[in-house]
């Protein structure tokens, strides 16, 4: 039996929907608070026992890089200075075990073919794929939900949730049948149909867990949906030699990639901050319970 020891993030993305902000900075380093998206996605791998982090860069590589490489000068300069909170938080990011690999996606070419660039680091293995800016707060995290079902099917799974039935077209819409609590067999998969064309509203989220044939279906999709190579084409193309599982994750799933999606994620995770979150609770309650509509807070 395998099981699941690497995941891909891919990364390389152009984030559009948040420039100039992501001009020079992946859109999976925008902080949620105090902690970019990326980290909060590598932790969630961590927690489900993966021990390869693949990470597809893109056009601003430096960042995803330099944020989990270890800083010295920094590390010297916050034991010198006492400030031994920060510290532990820049220390204890990532457990010992876990190896970061960095793969770069010289083009946008589009999420299919950035998962293709990972298949090197891959090889023969089951392996997931964690989208950094679907922020899931889950207990245990939804990558650890996915790869014990994987355990448990042996077969590719994609996380799955009902969305509204006017926005298929943002999503990958499956049609499936229903196997179990939470789980269904994949009979069809379609990117982005119109709400006319949507075989059913459950969409696919950023969370995957996959066989290595994909990679032969990768290599051999043509451009999809948006002029892109289309990890759901190669998903389609899968499903009609394997068994495919929709799992319907247990969390709220906050679209980091949409600036709405992004300021709800803040918002909460300010409020259950262990700092922060009292004073942030006040200063909510202060701004919309008691100070007027508009205007600035006082
Ligand atoms: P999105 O569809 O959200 O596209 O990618 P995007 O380019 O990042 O953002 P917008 O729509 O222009 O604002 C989904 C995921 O796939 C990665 C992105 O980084 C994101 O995690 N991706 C997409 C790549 O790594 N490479 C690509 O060529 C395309």
């Amino acid at each position: 039996m395998k099981t699941v020891t690497k995941a891909v993030f891919p990364a390389a993305g152009m984030g559009t929907r948040f420039l100039p902000a992501t001009k020079a900075n992946p859109k999976e380093m925008l902080p949620i608070v105090d902690k970019p998206l990326i980290q909060y996605a590598a932790e969630e791998a961590a927690a489900a026992g993966i021990t390869d982090l693949i990470f597809i860069i893109g056009r601003t590589k430096r960042a995803i890089a330099d944020h989990f490489d270890k800083a010295y000068e920094l590390e010297v300069e916050l034991e010198t200075r006492g400030k031994l909170k920060a510290l532990e938080s820049l220390r204890g990011m990532l457990p010992v075990n876990v190896n970061c690999i960095y793969i770069r996606q010289a083009e946008a070419l589009g999420l299919g073919h950035a998962v293709l660039c990972a298949q090197p680091a891959v090889n023969d293995e089951p392996f997931a794929v964690i989208l950094a800016d679907d922020l899931i707060d889950g207990e245990p995290g939804v990558t650890k939900q996915m790869c014990d079902m994987y355990n448990y099917y042996q077969c590719s799974l994609v996380g799955v949730q009902p969305v509204d039935p006017s926005e298929t077209g943002s999503y990958g819409i499956v049609a499936a049948e229903p196997m179990g609590e939470r789980v269904s067999r994949v009979t069809q998969i379609v990117e982005k149909p119109k709400p006319a064309e949507a075989p059913s509203n459950l969409g696919v989220v950023g969370r995957y867990v996959l066989t290595p044939r994909i990679f032969h279906h990768l290599r051999h999709i043509e451009r999809g949906s948006g002029g892109e190579l289309q990890l759901t084409d190669a998903i389609a193309a899968l499903l009609r030699e394997q068994q495919v599982l929709a799992y319907e994750f247990e969390g709220v799933r906050y679209d980091c990639g949409s600036k709405l999606g992004y300021l709800e994620a803040t918002v909460e995770y300010a409020l259950k901050h262990e700092e922060l979150g009292d004073e942030f609770r006040r200063y909510m309650e202060r701004r919309f319970c008691r100070a007027p509509a508009f205007g600035p807070d006082v």
